[in-house]
C-alpha cells in the first residue's frame, strides 16, 4: 500500500474533495493545500453542522493533525486571518500546527482590483472567477515582482516593494480600466496588522515533508479546484491560474516522486462547472433543477448557481491519464435518486458527421461537439446515507458498474459518498 495520498478533483471542481480529505485524515498526520488560494470553498458537515474552509486545508477539524501551505498556494492575508478566527469561534486552534511556505505569494487588494477590472473588460466573454483575485496574483509571481509571505520578515523593504507594486497596477487600474486607484497607506495598515501573527507561521516546508517522509509519518495533499479548471491542461481561457494536476504537488510543495503517493481522484457522480466555459453534458431542464435542488449546488465560496450536467467519462477518461489516478471516490451518489433515467457520457461526435471523439484533445470547436449517452434505468429508493455497496438498489450498482466499464481498466471507484456527512461513507479500500 502507498504510503501517501493524493486526493485531487477529476472535474471542474466542487467534486466534494473537502468531505472525502477530512474523513480520511483520521489515519494521517499532515494535511497540504498546494495550489490555489481562496477560490476553493471546501465543505465539511459534521453532526449538521456545514464548515467551509477556503485556504487552511480540510484536515484541521482534526485535532492530531499538522495543517501545511505549500509554496504553490496563493494566500490572501485578510482571508487567512478570517478563517483562522472563524475556526477559533468553533474551539479549533491552529497555533503550532499551521505552517506556510516562505514562497507563498501574498494576494492583496490591487489583486482583487484587477480581477474584477479584467472581467469586467471582457463583457459577454468574462471567465467568471471568483473575483478574489487569484489570476492577477499568479501573474505577479510568474512575473517576478510579486510580494511574498516572507517579504513580511523585513517591513522597511516591505514598504519600498509596495509602494512601487500599488504604482504599478494604479497606473494600469486608473488609466486602462478606469477605476480609482489604491490607496497604499490602506493596504500597508491592514498587512502589518497581521504581519507578526503570519511571520509565525513561515516554515521551511520542504524539509518539514522530508523530515515526515523520513520518519515514516503519512501526508495527505489536498488539491483544490478540479483537472479542467488546470491553467495547462484545462480549457482554456476558461481555467484558473494553477496547476490543479499532480504536477501541482510537486511544484507546489516541493516533494518529488520518492514519496510514494497513492492518486485518489474525486468524481461527482453527475457534473457541475461554476462560471463560463465549454459543458458538452450540460443540461438546461427539469433534471437540471432536480441535480441543484437536491445536490444544494451553489458555490460554497461564491454563492452563485452551479451549471449541471451529465457525467462525461470523456473528461473523466482523460483526468485519469493526466493524474495517474489509482482509485476513484464517487460522491453525490444520493442526489441521483429519484430520476426516472440517467446518462452518461462516453464519447462526443462532431455535430452533423460520423466523427467520434473519445478524447477530448482531439476536440477544435467546443461548440460543434455532441455527447453520445448510454442510458441507464434510475432508482426510486433513497441512497442516502447507505454505507455498504450491498443496500444499494441494483441500478444503482448498473450505474457504478457502467463507469467502470468506460474508464482506463483497473481503475475502479473504491469509495461512494452518499451524503454529506461523514459516515455518509462507502469504503471499499483500506487507505
Ligand atoms: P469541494 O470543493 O470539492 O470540497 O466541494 P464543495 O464543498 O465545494 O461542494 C460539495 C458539496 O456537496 C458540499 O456542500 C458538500 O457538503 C456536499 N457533499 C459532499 N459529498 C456529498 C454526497 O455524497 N451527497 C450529498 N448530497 N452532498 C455531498
Ligand atoms: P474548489 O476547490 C469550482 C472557477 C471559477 C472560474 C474559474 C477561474 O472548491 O473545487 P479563479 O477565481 O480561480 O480565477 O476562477 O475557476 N473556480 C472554481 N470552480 N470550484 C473551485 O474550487 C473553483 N475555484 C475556481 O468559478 O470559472
Ligand atoms: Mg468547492
Amino acid at each position: 500500500m502507498k504510503k501517501n495520498i493524493i486526493v485531487l478533483g477529476t472535474q471542474w471542481g466542487d467534486e466534494g474533495k473537502g468531505k472525502i480529505v477530512d474523513i480520511l485524515t483520521k489515519k494521517y498526520d499532515y494535511v497540504v493545500r498546494y495550489q490555489g488560494g481562496h477560490n476553493a470553498g471546501h465543505t465539511i458537515v459534521v453532526n449538521s453542522q456545514k464548515i467551509i474552509l477556503h485556504l487552511i486545508p480540510s484536515g484541521i477539524l482534526h485535532n492530531h493533525i499538522i495543517a501545511i501551505l505549500g509554496n504553490g498556494v496563493v494566500i490572501s492575508p485578510k482571508s487567512l486571518m478570517k478563517e483562522i478566527k472563524m475556526l477559533s469561534n468553533l474551539n479549533i486552534s491552529v497555533k503550532n500546527r499551521l505552517f506556510i511556505s516562505e514562497n507563498c505569494p501574498l494576494i492583496l487588494d490591487y489583486h482583487v482590483s484587477m480581477d474584477l477590472a479584467r472581467e469586467k473588460i471582457l463583457g459577454k466573454k468574462y471567465i467568471g472567477t471568483t473575483g478574489k483575485g487569484i489570476g492577477p496574483a499568479y501573474e505577479d509571481k510568474v512575473a517576478r515582482r510579486g510580494l511574498k509571505i516572507s517579504d513580511l520578515h523585513n517591513t522597511n523593504l516591505l514598504v519600498k516593494k509596495l509602494k512601487n507594486i500599488i504604482n504599478y497596477y494604479n497606473f494600469q487600474l486608473v488609466h486602462y480600466y478606469g477605476y480609482t486607484p489604491l490607496q497604499y497607506e490602506l493596504v500597508l495598515e491592514e498587512l502589518l496588522k497581521y504581519q507578526n501573527i503570519l511571520i509565525k507561521k513561515i516554515k521551511d516546508i520542504p524539509l518539514i515533508l522530508h523530515k515526515a517522509y523520513c520518519s515514516n509519518k503519512k501526508i495527505i495533499f489536498e488539491g483544490a479546484q478540479g483537472t479542467f479548471l488546470d491553467i495547462d491542461h484545462g480549457i482554456f481561457p476558461y481555467v484558473t491560474s494553477s496547476n490543479s494536476t499532480i504536477g501541482g504537488v510537486f511544484t507546489g510543495t516541493g516533494i518529488n516522486l520518492n514519496y510514494n503517493c497513492y492518486v485518489l481522484g474525486i468524481v461527482k457522480a453527475y457534473c457541475t462547472r461554476v462560471g463560463s466555459g465549454p459543458f458538452p453534458t450540460e443540461l438546461k431542464n427539469d433534471i437540471d433543477i432536480h441535480l441543484c435542488k437536491k445536490g444544494k449546488e451553489f458555490g460554497s465560496t461564491t454563492g452563485r448557481r452551479r451549471r449541471t450536467g451529465w457525467l462525461d467519462l470523456v473528461l473523466l477518461s482523460r483526468s485519469i491519464i493526466l493524474n495517474s489516478i489509482h482509485s476513484l471516490c464517487l460522491t453525490k451518489l444520493d442526489v441521483l435518486d429519484g430520476l426516472l433515467e440517467l446518462k452518461i457520457c462516453v464519447a462526443y461526435k462532431e455535430k452533423g458527421t460520423s466523427k467520434i471523439f473519445k478524447t477530448p484533445f482531439d476536440v477544435l470547436d467546443w461548440k460543434n461537439i455532441e455527447p453520445i449517452y448510454e442510458i441507464l434505468p434510475g432508482w426510486k429508493e433513497s441512497t442516502l446515507g447507505i454505507t455498504s455497496i450491498s443496500k444499494l438498489p441494483s441500478q444503482a450498482k448498473d450505474y457504478i458498474l457502467c463507469i467502470e466499464k468506460n474508464i482506463k481498466k483497473g481503475v475502479f471507484i473504491d469509495i461512494i459518498s452518499t451524503g454529506p456527512e461523514r459516515l455518509q461513507t462507502i469504503m471499499n479500500v483500506n487507505l
